[in-house]
């Protein structure tokens, strides 16, 4: 049990994240939910907690006979690692004993879930006080009437995960914290803070602040605070319209909130009985603006920006779907270093730390809710729950949600089989107005694919936002048909790649099928109903109406193995610009010379040890921010090639597709404006693996038991550079205060689990996390391979 704040007096409230002495275990049982249950032979965990994700992977977990009608599939066929390939289906029951040595009778008790996968039933001293649907769902049950003052209180979780009920790795378990609130009867409702901002100018913001709260006689105090914590404006009020409140506070010479300066206010409002404070909440906040509108598109403080945005799922790689902020935070750091403004959590709610760190790091941020509505895409999904839920989700979602400036959008689905007829038209417009009614600053978009069923029925023209996913030639004919005056790419390219694989000879392909189930990184191939990078590009270059886009996706995920889901041993995607394990593909230079305007990006493709391809043509692409460069090989010139708008590829990509293959260097000269050489660089062929090096992304963490460091561990030759093609089997071991966590290596193919101290690297390198005990002090990771000389990283935690 972990306190993480104790807020105002003895009498205010209380927030326990229960994140210790869990007791696990798998299976039926039904009794778990008995106070005398006896769990001592359980196993003990932390929460957040994914139950699945230490495999083993087993082709027969998920296999099914299905055609899969996303990807236009007629007849069905074998299918195998859609969701990875891990242990997710079945039930589980977690158990905790908590106390609330603070809690006295007469208050208020409050159990909050922020996810839990999935179908919830919790019980509480023997009771059961609720349950759920959703795995991806926030929700809170008032448990005042079960817990005990004084004593021990036993709260029991029932999960229960049914085969075919996602189209990727959903996780499994508590991977979400839970949290218990003691707080008096005089009190804020749950997330009954709505702060927005609806006149901004140079010299003052309006910060509006609509407040639950229940309680006779009670009155508010609120004081917003900047960024240093200085109070910069305070407001009383004592007059309640029901049980809201409504404050109107000027804030001078107001700090925008933008991907660029991602300033945050906080909001603290305590609540009182005439001179008794009964209760305070703190509430983070940004000031900003946004709007949408024909023709114009997209503005954020006034200024017309385009989303460069990716898609995430929200599984982290090696840590499953358990969450971990040091592991989110990572993301987001890459993805910033790309240039990356904005993320769609597809196709459900993100986690609450996720928002906060966008919040905070600077993304914008369009919350989805739904993969399906009533039809169903996978049998189990959420077609089970939509009529009794739906509503119920939404309003979570926005209230849990609604003070965070990085969400500028609402998703209510993606590519929901609704879009097909009379009813589902009806749908869109009645959960649109469900987000309106919560929340009247957002607008709500689904992605569609379905566009010429959407433009016939009407149903992409009652959206606030026509989102389209792939479907770049029916852009201009949306545009035409929907009213909006715009369109948004929210689900775009689904080109897929293996970090450091490259295949011959070079060519444009459809979900091409390779004997080593990898796809090749000259980022030429993609899917029946997908496309390249440059597809995009050009759209959001040369028409004004096109909002921005969100690349399907950021990072690599477990599960939809496209274009190997018939494919055995293949269990997760290669869509990611990023890998499993985080490492950039080449697609990361390639959107990054884009987004990224700040820094230079030069970045050559392939590899450059090609034994047995002497003489044979291997053509060379420079993914740069600079127009033109010249290319050499052992120091001859391969020509100039300059950007030109003959193919999408040529606009934005430097390609010198005659290249004959000799080993040596390869080297790439820019040039500047001016046709003056201004940066080079070289990739030579190496020679045998000799020694590991290892790099830690963060040589200094907190000693708090769940901060990570990732280090990233290459084999180099001799003179140290990398060996592009070595699949050397590693071993980790640590000393010290800190432990091994997982390791990945960005492989889809492989097998081996992530926990355990061994795995192979793939294309010359992967990544090991390594954890923080609560402990301060020095972790030492050695790793050997055979034959190798062995790496070695010291990183310190501290208190
Ligand atoms: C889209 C879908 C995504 C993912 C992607 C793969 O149609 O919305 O969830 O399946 O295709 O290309």
């Amino acid at each position: 049990m972990l306190l993480i704040s104790q807020v105002g007096l003895a009498q205010g409230r209380v927030v326990t994240e229960l994140a210790e002495n869990w007791k696990f275990q798998k299976g039926k049982n039904d009794q778990a939910h008995q106070v005398n249950f006896n769990d001592k032979s359980w196993e003990k965990v932390t929460v957040p907690h994914d139950w699945a994700i230490y495999g083993p992977f087993d082709k027969e977990i998920d296999k099914q006979v299905v055609a899969i009608d996303q990807n236009n599939e007629k007849v069905a066929t074998e299918k195998t690692g859609r969701t990875g390939a891990l242990p997710y289906i079945g039930e589980a029951w977690y158990r905790n004993e908590f106390t609330l040595p603070h809690y006295k009778k007469g208050q208020k008790v409050l159990i909050v879930f922020e996810g839990a996968m999935s179908e919830p039933k919790v019980f509480v001293n023997g009771q059961k006080v609720g349950e759920w649907a959703y795995g991806y769902s926030y929700f809170y049950f008032d448990i005042t009437d079960q817990v005990q003052e004084g004593k021990k209180n036993t709260l029991a979780v029932h999960l229960s995960n049914q085969g075919q009920s996602s189209r990727w790795y959903p996780g499994a378990g508590l991977y979400r914290k839970v949290q218990v609130i003691v707080k008096n009867q005089e009190s804020i409702d749950q997330w009954g803070t709505f702060v927005t901002t609806p006149f901004i100018s140079k010299d003052l913001a309006k910060v509006n602040i609509k407040t639950k709260a229940s309680g006779n006689n009670v009155r508010l105090f609120t004081q917003i605070k900047d960024a240093q914590g200085n109070i910069v404006a305070s407001d009383s009020s004592g007059q309640a319209f029901g049980k809201e409140f409504e404050q109107n506070i000027a804030v001078a010479n107001p700090q925008l909130w933008s991907p660029e300066k991602p300033y945050l206010y906080t909001a603290v409002t305590r609540l009182y009985v005439g001179k008794t404070l009964k209760d305070e909440v703190t509430t983070r906040f940004g000031i900003r603006e946004i709007s949408y509108k024909p023709n114009v598109g997209f503005s954020l403080n006034g200024k017309v920006r385009k989303f460069k945005g990716v898609c995430l799922h929200h599984d982290l790689g090696p840590l499953g779907a358990a969450v971990n902020k040091a592991a989110l935070r990572r993301q987001l750091r890459i993805l910033k270093d790309m240039g990356c403004d904005a993320i769609r959590s597809s196709h459900n709610m993100p986690s609450i730390e996720q928002l906060e760190l966008a919040d905070e790091m600077g993304f914008m941020f369009l919350a989805e809710s739904f993969d399906e509505w009533a039809k169903p895409k996978v049998k189990n999904g959420y077609n089970r729950f939509f009529e009794e839920y739906a509503e119920k989700d939404i309003i979570n979602l926005v209230h849990a949600t609604r003070n965070h400036p990085s969400i500028v959008m609402w998703s209510s689905g993606n590519e929901v089989p609704d879009q097909w007829g009379a009813e589902g038209v009806k749908r869109a417009k009645r959960l649109q107005d469900i987000f309106h009614r919560e929340d009247p600053t957002r607008p709500v978009t689904v992605g569609m694919d379905q566009v010429k069923a959407t433009m016939a029925s009407g149903f992409g023209a009652i959206m606030d936002i026509p989102g389209l996913n792939y479907r770049t030639h029916l852009y201009e004919e949306a545009f035409a048909t929907f009213p909006q005056g715009f369109i948004l790419g929210s689900e775009t390219a689904s080109t897929v790649s293996s970090r450091g694989i490259y295949k011959f000879p070079v060519e444009k392909g459809i979900e091409k099928q390779y004997p080593d189930l990898q796809s090749s990184s000259y980022d030429l191939e993609y899917c029946s109903w997908s496309n390249l990078p440059e597809d995009d590009f050009v759209l959001q270059d040369d028409k004004p109406w096109v909002i921005g886009e969100f690349v399907w996706t950021g990072f690599d995920y477990l599960g939809e193995p496209t274009p190997y889901d018939d494919k055995w041993p293949s269990r997760s995607s290669y869509f990611g610009i990023n890998d499993l394990a985080g490492l950039p593909k080449d697609r990361f230079y390639l959107y990054r010379s884009r987004w990224n305007t700040k820094e230079e990006t030069l970045h050559i493709l392939p590899h450059w040890n090609w034994e047995g391809r002497e003489g044979q043509t291997t053509p060379v692409f420079v993914y740069t921010n600079y127009d033109s460069a010249e290319l050499f090989i052992n120091g001859k010139s391969q020509g100039i090639q300059k950007k030109h708008n003959a193919t999408p590829q040529t606009r934005y990509r430097l390609m010198w597709l005659d290249v004959k293959y000799e080993p040596g260097t390869v080297k790439v000269v820019a040039f500047g404006k001016d046709g003056k050489p201004v940066a080079e660089r070289e990739v030579k062929t190496a020679g045998k693996p000799y020694k590991l090096v290892l790099e830690a992304d963060r040589k200094e963490i907190s000693a708090d038991g769940k901060d990570l460091s990732y280090v990233t561990v290459s084999v180099v030759d001799k003179e140290g550079n990398l060996c592009p093609t070595a699949t050397n089997q590693l071993t980790f071991s640590v000393k010290g205060k800190g432990a091994y966590r997982a390791a990945s290596n960005g492989d889809p193919t492989s097998l081996e689990q992530f926990h355990l101290p061994t795995m192979k690297l793939f294309s010359g390198k992967l990544v090991v996390l390594m954890q923080s005990t609560d402990q301060a002090g020095a972790m030492e990771l050695t790793v050997k391979g055979k034959g190798l000389q062995p790496g070695q990283v010291t990183i310190q935690s501290r208190k």
